[in-house]
């Protein structure tokens, strides 16, 4: 198997991640549950990978960062727990569905939107953002890197538009974590959305959300969170107050584990890898007659995703016939970004989005590639 799917999931993890994991399943009691070694044992572990996420994220203190499932889960938390009727939020066509629907669900409840469009090559820029907040604009919501374009927002430009006009800044960064460095204090980001699976390189159902101390978000679930047990109410500091019930503690174990690799062996070197790859693929495609590329590639601060068509093809039927005859994995379809996709007038046809790690080598671009020459010959 060829996998080039990686801003869906990564699959290949480093080693240390694979042990950490191992090693939690083996000796993690249940974090503040009772005073066990094994209780502690896990404390510890979770309380080191806030730690070493809050430095990542170049955030305050370790407190500012909730562990969740994934970014679906942060997004949901942060959009409905901030927001209230008659508030003016504003959002992007490049938005996932996890920052659309709860935002169409905030709009239901009397949240009023303003989703801004791109340019044809899938671009928003920051200056219509500050054109369209209003006097009741709360927030901000968008992404930092779109998922079927690779493009990206520039959250520092946004950063600053949020900071003057003082309203909140949530940014959906599971694309871009992992690949590029975030520095949330720096950036003037309010909530920070991510995801463990994909350029984090842990494991499947960790995520989190970075909270700029002082910010209240009222919390999407109650339940179990070990202190204040006679409460009726849920803990209200961070970050118990958006964490309930037992976290995933094998999970997160592997997750901080993934981070430390990241950091040991350069953010900055992992990227370049990954653009190299990227750019490999993207010129060896583009000057495919049949084939037509979506996005931005003449910058170069973008995530490593290429998205294409052949021809009429349906996308589904090509990324069928990669995966089919030559091993390649990739995704079609529409990728839960319906606005992205309409924006690239592609809602019938789809696209065949290739993401690549900095695990792929030369000689699979160069087979995708061909197999994609090949399709496109075929179709001749
Ligand atoms: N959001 C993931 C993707 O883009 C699953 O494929």
């Amino acid at each position: 198997m060829i996998y080039m799917d990686n801003a869906a999931t990564t699959i290949c993890k480093p080693d240390v991640v694979k042990r950490a994991v191992l090693e939690a399943l083996d000796t993690f009691g249940n974090a503040g549950r009772g005073t066990s070694e094994a209780a502690l044992h896990a404390a510890r572990g979770i309380y080191a990978a806030r730690e070493e996420l809050a430095r990542f994220f170049h955030a305050e203190q370790a407190s500012c960062i909730a562990f969740t499932a994934n970014s679906t889960e942060s997004l949901n938390i942060a959009l409905k727990g901030l927001f209230c009727p008659g508030d003016h939020v504003i959002t992007t066509v490049m938005e996932h569905n996890s920052v659309l629907r709860p935002l169409y669900e905030c709009e239901e409840n009397g949240v009023e939107l303003t989703i801004l469009g791109c340019d044809e090559k899938g671009n928003i820029s920051p200056a219509e953002m500050e054109n369209a907040v209003r006097e009741n604009t709360r927030a901000i919501v968008c992404t930092h890197a779109s998922n079927l374009t690779g493009n990206m927002i520039d959250i520092e430009a946004v950063g600053k538009i949020a900071r003057k006009n003082g309203i909140l800044l949530v940014v959906d960064a599971s694309q871009s974590a992992g690949v590029y460095p975030i520095d949330v204090q720096k950036t003037g980001i309010s909530v920070l959305c991510f995801t463990g699976h994909k350029s984090l390189m842990g494991p499947q159902g960790t995520g989190g959300m970075y909270v700029k101390p002082g910010l209240h978000i009222r919390p999407l679930l109650s339940g179990g969170s070990g202190v204040d047990t006679y409460n009726r109410h849920h803990p209200a500091q961070m970050p118990t107050a958006l964490e309930a019930g037992t976290l995933n503690g094998h999970g997160i174990a592997g997750l901080a584990a993934a981070v430390a690799w990241i950091e040991e062996k350069g953010i900055d070197a992992l990227r370049e890898r990954e653009l190299a790859l990227m750019r490999q693929f993207y010129e060896g495609v583009v000057r495919i007659p049949e084939v037509k590329v979506y996005g931005d590639f003449t910058v170069r601060k973008r995530c490593p995703i290429v998205s294409l068509n052949i021809g009429e093809y349906d996308s589904s039927e090509v990324s069928d016939e990669l995966n089919m005859t030559y091993g390649i994995v990739t995704r079609p379809g529409a990728h839960c970004a319906p606005l992205m996709h309409r924006a690239l007038g592609t809602v019938e046809q789809g696209a065949v989005r290739f993401s690549f790690s900095h695990y792929n080598t030369e000689e699979e671009v160069a087979f995708a590639v061909n197999a994609v020459k090949e399709l496109a010959e075929q179709g001749e």
